[in-house]
């Protein structure tokens, strides 16, 4: 397949460029008082403003022709469809299966895979319940009310981001904990807030030998062990994975396993029995609700025309700032102090699936793929990173999201957080001219030096572009769209840039030669060459831990 770049639409994109690249975003709204409804898209009570960007009309046509010159319609359907686009691993790539809301069925092999996810369902909703009522006990007979869920990267970060962004539908004593680091400090923290009779361990890993869940796993057991028996374990642990069979060898009942599929990636399965933490916490409604949330964003991805389909806009505006402004980099910033864990979930799901550089045809690309995400909680990060986006070098494309309502309405906080969001894009994209930085300054009654001076240092480029997403307010539903809008987004990216999001390699070489490192830590072996920086730290270590 000819490389994207070397395309015809690549190409009138190119071109394009050249005449957007000085177009000021402040003209274009002062030109078009219609530009803000023009450049909206709107599904159920989530509003999708990409006005704020470098882009006009034929902007928007140029991406599209890029975007049907690479397939993305039929990919749509083939991802649906659960042909087997993850190409390397042989697999399909279904985690929209576990939010098929209508129960269609979705055909892996031939056989129709909705029965079994169903089934998992109504077990995960048994089970919750059992747990919440207190019908499910602890060893002693105590009700579990401690919550912990080990696992790390998709077994760990989409659990932790929902639980946080759903604190405020929790039920009243129940405690929610999450073990991913291999630092034993993880382990220690919260193994000393807990109590062994009122605690149920969740071991979440999809394939059951990742080497941090496993050990702290094991760290886990041994201390509920020590403090209640062996035969409380049947009591305390369940565990969350595809790998019966390691399940069983690391000592869980099979009964206490919660099954999921090959076909649902780690960065991609909280809607999975991955999520039994958010079912436990919150309540299986919720979590019910998340997935309805993310079926919604599903069925809008899969049935709407290019042109208004929230996640193919998405992607293009990325594809149009990495590829075309050779701006690599975004920042998703949330202002709901719930979903301050959201900018870390999406730096897996978006740098650990476009993070490549080989293509499908085993080629190596000759234009950027997946951009650095980092973001945080607003208004929190206005007091950290905001100057450079506001003023440094390098434009950082944002994406804001903001509720209407907050869950604490507490005097005029939420009106301040708003006003605040609100702020930042506009003068973002506005900026703010020398001579509009000199009459407020001559306003401020500043003297003609003071104003020579600091006219400058006190202007701001603007043109740098940002979305906002404004939803009702941040519950389960809501949670799940705006996790399926990035994740399709980052799919469409995938597709365009002709790589296998559904891979992740590249962490394979760091755990592997960290396996070679570990006997050297542990005893003496040696006999592995390393370079001599390397050699040297692990010597050095030894002596200061002797
Ligand atoms: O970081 C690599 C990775 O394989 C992720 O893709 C995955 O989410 C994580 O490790 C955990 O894997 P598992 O769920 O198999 O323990």
């Amino acid at each position: 397949m000819m490389m994207v770049n070397k395309t015809k639409a690549w190409k009138k994109l190119a071109e394009h460029y050249k005449h957007i690249k000085n177009v000021e975003m402040r003209d274009l709204f002062d030109a078009d008082d219609n530009r803000a409804a023009k450049f909206t898209l709107k599904l159920d009570n989530l509003i999708f403003d990409y006005s704020k960007n470098r882009i006009t009309e034929r902007t928007i046509k140029h991406l599209l022709r890029l975007a049907q010159d690479t397939g993305v319609p039929e990919k749509i359907q083939a991802m649906f469809r659960g042909d087997k686009i993850n190409f390397t691993e042989n697999r399909a790539v279904l985690h929209t299966a576990l939010r098929n809301r209508i129960n269609t069925p979705v055909l892996v092999d031939g056989k129709n895979v909705m029965p079994e996810i169903n089934a998992v369902l109504a077990k995960m909703k048994k089970f919750s319940e059992a747990v919440r009522l207190g019908k499910f006990t602890g060893h002693t007979g105590k009700k579990l009310t401690n919550i912990v869920n080990i696992g790390i990267g998709g077994s760990d970060l989409g659990p932790v981001m929902a639980v946080e962004a759903l604190r405020k539908y929790w039920a009243k004593g129940m405690n929610c904990y999450f073990i991913s680091n291999i630092d034993g400090t993880a382990c220690a923290e919260v193994l000393n807030k807990i109590d062994p009779e009122t605690t149920l361990f969740i071991v979440s890993s999809k394939t059951f030998t990742t080497i941090e869940t496993l050990t702290n796993a094991r760290t886990c057991r041994k201390w509920l062990v020590d403090a209640l028996g062996e035969p409380a374990v049947a009591k305390h642990f369940i565990a969350i994975s595809t790998n019966k069979k390691e399940v069983e060898k690391f000592g869980i009942n099979p009964e206490n396993m919660f099954e999921f599929w090959d076909f649902v990636g780690g960065r991609y399965s909280m809607w999975s029995a991955i999520g039994m933490s958010i079912a436990l916490v919150t309540g299986m409604n919720n979590f019910e609700k998340m997935l309805d949330g993310a079926f919604s964003v599903d069925k809008h991805f899969r049935e709407t025309d290019l042109e208004h389909n929230i996640p193919v806009m998405m992607a293009l505006l990325g594809i149009w700032y990495n590829n075309f402004f050779n701006i690599k980099r975004y920042a998703v910033i949330p202002y709901d102090q719930y979903l301050q864990y959201f900018p870390a979930y999406l730096q897996q799901l978006d740098m650990e699936s476009n993070g490549k550089f080989v293509d499908a045809d085993g080629k190596v690309v000759t234009y950027s793929t997946g951009p650095v995400l980092f973001g945080g909680a607003g208004t929190n990060v206005q007091h950290s990173f905001f100057q450079l986006i506001h003023q440094g070098t390098d434009i950082v494309p944002c994406d804001f999201i903001i509720p209407a309502i907050s869950h604490n309405e507490i005097g005029n906080h939420h009106e301040i957080l708003i006003a605040n969001v609100l702020a930042q894009g506009e003068a973002l994209m506005r900026g703010k001219t020398e001579k509009e930085a000199a009459a407020e300054l001559a306003k401020a009654g500043k003297s003609k030096d003071e104003i020579k001076l600091l006219k400058r240092y006190k202007s701001f480029t603007g043109n740098r572009p940002s979305n906002t997403f404004l939803v009702k307010k941040v519950d389960a539903y809501t949670l799940g769209q705006l996790v399926a809008l990035y994740e399709h987004k980052v799919f469409v990216q995938g597709i365009i840039w002709n790589i296998n999001s559904y891979d992740q390699m590249g962490v394979e070489l760091g755990k592997q030669l960290a396996l070679n490192i570990l006997p050297e830590l542990s005893n003496n072996a040696t006999g592995i060459r390393h370079d001599c920086s390397t050699s040297q730290l692990i010597e050095t270590i030894k002596k200061m831990r002797k």
